[in-house]
């Protein structure tokens, strides 16, 4: 059962998010937050920042995982996950540094990576509030169609459309890294709430599968209908094919 929130704007769609979040922390200031990469919560994180700055809103306590990380790219790396996250929110609000996670695509023993990952989300009380984002093809993390449903944190080896959509932040598609680590589809489920975030007409495809069709393996965005708490934030664009 997944709840449906639909919004004018990006601009309104990033605001309610961000408030979801925030009252998530005003409740529990230790929260251990769920984090995604990409276009779509950009407008979330200035949205948190705003919220920290102009209404106090204090991270001091909160801990987050990243979702995902590629093979092979450092912390100085301005494509890395890391990068992108210390940029867009971490380096803006008082969380502590230790305090964040991200997997470490750089280990060389990637097995090793994974396992202990997912026990650091245990040992950390697991996420209360897991943000998604979703891909064309339904992929949510780094899972791609056909991804088991009882996966936990390992290493994929990109589908071509996913590193074509994600090579617009790279100088050439050959410098797409080939390989991600990712939380599965069963620690996204573990998640206690989830909110998945869609925006613009070319994510009204994979918004209608994701609410009209069946849950299958082949479309991973559909094992959010097997969580108990999950709400998608649309904006009009991404909910433009939906039936009425
Ligand atoms: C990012 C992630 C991905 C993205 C998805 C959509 O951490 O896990 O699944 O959420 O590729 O990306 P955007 O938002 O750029 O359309």
């Amino acid at each position: 059962m997944v709840n449906i929130l639909i919004y004018h704007s990006y601009k309104e769609l990033s605001r309610a998010a961000a408030e979801e979040i925030a009252s998530q922390i005003q409740r529990k200031a230790d929260s251990v937050l769920g984090l995604a990469t990409g276009g779509t919560p950009e407008g979330v994180y200035d949205e948190l920042i705003d919220i920290h700055k102009r209404q106090n809103l204090s991270f001091r306590s909160v801990v987050t995982f990243n979702l995902d990380e590629y093979v092979g790219l450092g912390s100085d790396d301005p494509n890395s996950y890391r990068y992108y996250m210390t940029k867009r929110l971490f380096s803006h609000i008082d969380i502590p540094k230790d305090q964040y996670f991200l997997p470490d695509g750089t280990n060389e023993n990637l097995l090793q990576e994974c396992e202990d990952y997912e026990k650091l989300i245990t040992s950390r009380g697991g996420i209360d509030l897991q943000l998604l984002g979703i891909g064309h093809n339904g992929h949510i993390g780094f899972n791609e169609p056909g991804t088991p449903f009882s996966t936990k944190t390992h290493t994929v080896t990109l589908k071509q459309q996913t590193i074509e959509a994600n090579s617009r932040y790279f100088h050439t598609i050959e410098d797409v890294p080939k390989q991600a680590i990712t939380m599965g589809i069963e620690s996204i489920l573990n998640s206690k709430r989830i909110i998945l975030l869609a925006s613009g007409k070319k994510k009204a495809s994979a918004v209608k599968r994701l609410i009209e069709g069946t849950v299958d393996e082949s479309f991973p965005a559909s094992a959010l209908h097997l969580h108990p708490n999950t709400t998608i934030f649309i904006d009009r664009d991404a909910a433009s094919l939906l039936d009425d």
